[in-house]
């Protein structure tokens, strides 16, 4: 067993030692039971979902977490799952956005395969959002208004950056960046850059509840309307 450093106050740090235990939770941690019920959540899954992640957002005081990270779940050619961490970048009635190349790993995975899981966890509220559904590109416009709001250092990384790929070494990549920045070339948005829309079949809300019988509400999809179903944790 490989011992810890001491976490600061206010930081929840999950240690394995044969089983989990929740250490030091910060102190906007939501410590009471938070019934999540079928009378009191609205019939539009994406207003649920505003409202966690609205609070997600507040209730980070301790700020040791980005609300906005989740677990992007793709399969690749032969049915592998393939995850890793994406950010969210915006979300409404239409689906969940996040941005990348689309060369990439995930990228490929998606143009054979357009379907993917997404799953949110935002411990210090004890709640959990999965998504499943079908996935499409974001308009060129909307990646590209995206692209130039981030710095120059990240705008031209993306540029030189081909994800996924091997590459010699990080020197390679500084060069790259190097390169890019003495030939005095424009940051636009790559070609093949740019952004996926995951529009959801459905999307469970988990919420921890009291000695783990925990909330799960799932939203299922019926053509323009939603059907709900509790689920057992
Ligand atoms: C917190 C966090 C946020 C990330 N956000 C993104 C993102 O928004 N887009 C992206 O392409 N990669 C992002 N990454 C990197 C991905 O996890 C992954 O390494 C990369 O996209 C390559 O994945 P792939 O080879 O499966 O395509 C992020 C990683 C972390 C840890």
């Amino acid at each position: 067993m490989v011992a810890l450093p001491a976490a600061p106050r206010r930081q929840a740090v999950f240690v394995g030692c044969g089983r989990v235990k929740r250490m030091a939770m910060s102190s906007d941690a939501l410590s009471d039971d938070q019934p999540l019920l079928e009378s009191e959540v609205p019939s539009d899954p994406t207003e649920l979902f505003g409202r966690w992640f609205e609070e997600a957002c507040q209730r980070n005081n301790a700020g040791w977490l980005d609300p906005t990270a989740m677990t992007l779940a793709t399969v690749d050619a032969e049915g592998m799952p393939v995850a890793r961490v994406v950010l969210l970048k915006s979300f409404d009635a239409r689906g969940f956005v996040f941005f990348t190349n689309y060369d990439s790993d995930k990228g490929r995975q998606l143009a054979a395969h357009p379907h993917a899981a997404l799953v949110m966890h935002w411990p210090h509220l004890r709640r959990q959002v999965r998504v499943v559904g079908s996935v499409g590109l974001v308009t060129r416009a909307e990646s590209e208004a995206y692209f130039n709001t981030r710095p120059l250092g990240s705008r031209v990384s993306a540029i030189v950056s081909p994800q996924s790929r091997v590459v010699a070494g990080r020197e390679a990549l500084e060069l790259a960046v190097r390169a890019h920045q003495e030939q005095g070339r424009e940051a636009v948005c790559p070609a093949r850059w740019g952004g996926y829309r995951v529009q959801p079949e459905a999307i469970e809300f988990w919420q921890g509840r009291e000695n783990r019988l925990h909330d799960r509400l799932r939203y299922m999809r019926d053509d323009d309307t939603w059907g709900l179903q509790r689920l057992a944790p």
